[in-house]
């Protein structure tokens, strides 16, 4: 087990990618604090997940669109499991329309939960981890749209590009305290952020065929990377985005 005796926070992680997150940094022996916001039951299905692998979990609620209910979240968390080693920055969301469409509270949105929320609780995450003098890690989950662009996805878009910025320099101002910063950027993984584009069989069959692999990504594709970037065989990157995507950023053919 790569990660005995780590205990992680994983925002965001009653669903999707956070949760399979979960699960496999449990998997490997880690503690987790289960963060969510809506669906309880799923942040207690998720608990229950972690439990039945042999290791502590708890679930507490904290949007991160708010700096002081982020703050307060991960100090929460940092009690209930007596510290905290790893830092998952997973929530996030995403609102379609087109420019000449966009509201600024769906902008604002976005911004704040994809951007500054990942910010803010990575700020109290690193407060902590110099009070008690410890490395630690820090994973976001980004998206291949930190440099790829998706039209009608604006605000997502800067939110992402935004998010490889400042794990770039979080990596440099971070690395004299021993902690390190890197993205994953994952493509077109089946999760709920992606429920349209799953019901829309069109849409869909366009997609895959800009996918090399010819297949949508799994959850537990992404989350072996997360336990690698948060365990020891990581030590030495920081600075870096794993991209996660079957191919689909480089995947350029004339026919
Ligand atoms: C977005 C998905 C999109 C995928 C590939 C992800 O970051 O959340 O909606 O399908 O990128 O474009």
């Amino acid at each position: 087990m790569k990660l005995s005796g780590k205990k992680a926070l994983v925002t965001g992680s009653n669903q999707g990618i956070g949760q399979a997150i979960a699960l496999r940094l449990a998997e490997e022996g880690a503690d987790v604090v289960i963060d969510y916001v809506t669906h309880p039951e799923t942040a207690a299905e998720t608990v229950q997940g972690v439990l039945k692998l042999g290791r502590r979990a708890v679930a507490i609620k904290g949007d991160l669109s708010k700096v002081a209910d982020t703050q307060r979240m991960v100090h929460e968390s940092v009690q209930a499991l007596g510290g905290l080693d790893i830092l998952v920055n997973n929530a996030g969301v995403e609102k379609r329309a087109p420019c000449w469409e966009v509201t600024e509270a769906d902008f604002d949105l976005v911004l704040d939960i994809n951007l500054k929320g990942a910010f803010f609780a990575t700020q109290a995450f690193v407060q902590h981890r110099m009070e008690v003098k410890q490395p630690g890690k820090v994973i976001n989950l980004s998206s291949v749209h930190e440099d790829l662009p998706f039209p009608h996805f604006t605000s997502y878009c800067a939110s992402k590009g935004g998010m490889k910025m400042m794990m770039r320099n979080l990596a440099i101002e971070l690395a004299p305290f021993g902690i390190t910063v890197n993205n994953i950027a994952p493509g077109a993984i089946e999760t709920p952020i992606n429920t349209q584009l799953l019901n829309d069989p069109a849409k869909l069959k366009a997609l895959l065929e800009n996918i090399p692999l010819a297949r949508l990504g799994q959850t537990a594709d992404v989350a072996g990377v997360a336990a690698f970037l948060a365990s020891a065989d990581a030590d030495y990157i920081t600075g870096a985005t794993i991209v996660v995507d079957g191919g689909l950023t480089w995947n350029y053919s004339e026919q």
